[in-house]
């Protein structure tokens, strides 16, 4: 008998994982360049620093705290986001990142056999998370990147598959579009299956104009529809892990027990109340970076890039040349995101960071593709 305790797992076989980041220190490494030179544009986190709450938080903070345990219930992060949400804090699940939820969620809805629906390209965890669980993924790719897929192709999809999970990701991340309520709505009404829409970059579609785009105003309607969010992106919170569910009224109650009791750390909670402390200076960044985000937008046209409208806080296009751009600009520090293989192939998606960050990436994509 082989000694491999692998053989013990419940998946001993090959499984897709997330792929891996490199570090800024070995991608400065690869390059030959000091880690300072190092910009990262293929993440998708905020440009401009942290917020300015999150800073004062910090330094008011009594590290001693952390000998306790912190409140199980979160009851004061869960009347932030609730406030910002504009929902009752006991319909919020709150977890380490977005990331976390994506499983919380695939695991409660979805076992081994059953079939998720994912519509590509998306973020590549919703596929992982089903993987993980041994449920089947049904891909649902679009035949160009500008073009979402059909309402009633999903729903279609969905239940001729019987899947028992589906995925909505408005704006979407890589492509940057959203997905109106009513075409939510053409998916999920009355359907038997849970759809959760993760909106982790709505706040910068708001703060570029788009309005009725958010889906917790379906749940009173569709209690089969979660919502997926996150302070990673819009609130600069990427490393310090918090993202947050809404569920309906109905599921509360389940998926607070269902969930970790303490995922998000008290050091967390501290730097969270203070992103979400004042919502203007919040929304001031949000439209700063989408300034940034068209500006990218449009000096990528300008140089001949097709360029996808997108209401996220990147740029997705595709150059002439898009593993020779990147590697040029990454020769400069400058990391954008590459798609080596599937329906992205030869597109690259880029964050639109604070102005002057932007501006050194404009400036070399100019000398690159001039
Ligand atoms: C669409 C989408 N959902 C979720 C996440 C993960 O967010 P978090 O950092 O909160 O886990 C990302 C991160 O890139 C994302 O793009």
């Amino acid at each position: 008998m082989s000694d491999d305790p692998l053989r013990l797992l419940r998946l001993s076989g090959e499984v897709d994982a997330y792929p891996l980041e490199p570090s800024d220190a070995e991608l400065a490494a690869s390059a030959g360049l000091p880690d300072e030179r190092i910009v990262r544009y293929d993440l998708n986190t905020l440009g401009g620093g942290p917020l300015p709450g999150v800073r004062e938080a910090w330094r008011s903070w009594d590290p001693g705290r952390a000998v306790e345990y912190g409140d199980l219930g979160y009851r004061d992060l869960r009347a932030a986001i609730g406030r910002v949400a504009g929902v009752a804090p006991e319909r919020i699940v709150p977890g380490a990142g977005a990331d976390e939820l994506i499983r919380l969620v695939t695991t409660s809805v979805a076992g081994p056999g059953d079939a998720v629906v994912v519509p590509t390209p998306t973020f590549p965890m919703f596929a992982v998370e089903a993987g993980l669980a041994g449920a089947r993924v049904v891909a649902l790719p679009r035949v160009h990147p500008a073009e979402r897929q059909p309402a009633a192709g999903i729903r279609a999809t969905i239940e001729r598959e019987g899947a028992r999970l589906a995925w909505v990701c408005s704006p979407n991340n890589p492509t940057g579009d959203a997905t109106p309520l009513d075409e939510v709505m053409a998916i999920a009404d009355g359907l038997e299956a849970i759809v959760v829409v993760d909106q982790v970059y709505l706040e910068f579609a708001t703060a570029a104009g788009a309005i009725g785009l958010d889906a917790i105003t379906l749940q009173e309607a569709a209690p089969n529809v979660l919502v997926l969010r996150s302070l990673a992106k819009a609130y600069g919170l990427a490393g310090a892990r918090i993202g947050y569910l809404v569920v309906p009224e109905a599921l509360a109650g389940r998926f607070d027990a269902m969930r970790l009791p303490l995922a998000v750390s008290i050091a967390t909670e501290v730097l969270a109340l203070g992103a979400l402390s004042d919502p203007a200076a919040a929304a001031e960044r949000h439209a700063a970076i989408m300034r940034e985000q068209r500006r990218l937008a449009d000096a990528l046209r300008g140089l001949g890039c097709e360029v996808l409208d997108g209401q996220g806080n990147f740029a997705t296009f595709r150059p002439p040349d898009a593993r020779s751009l990147a590697s040029g600009l990454m020769q400069r520090g400058l990391v954008v995101r590459e798609f080596p293989t599937g329906p992205m192939a030869g597109w690259l998606r880029a964050t639109a960071r604070a102005a002057d960050e932007n501006e050194r990436l404009i400036d070399a994509l100019r000398e690159l593709l001039a």
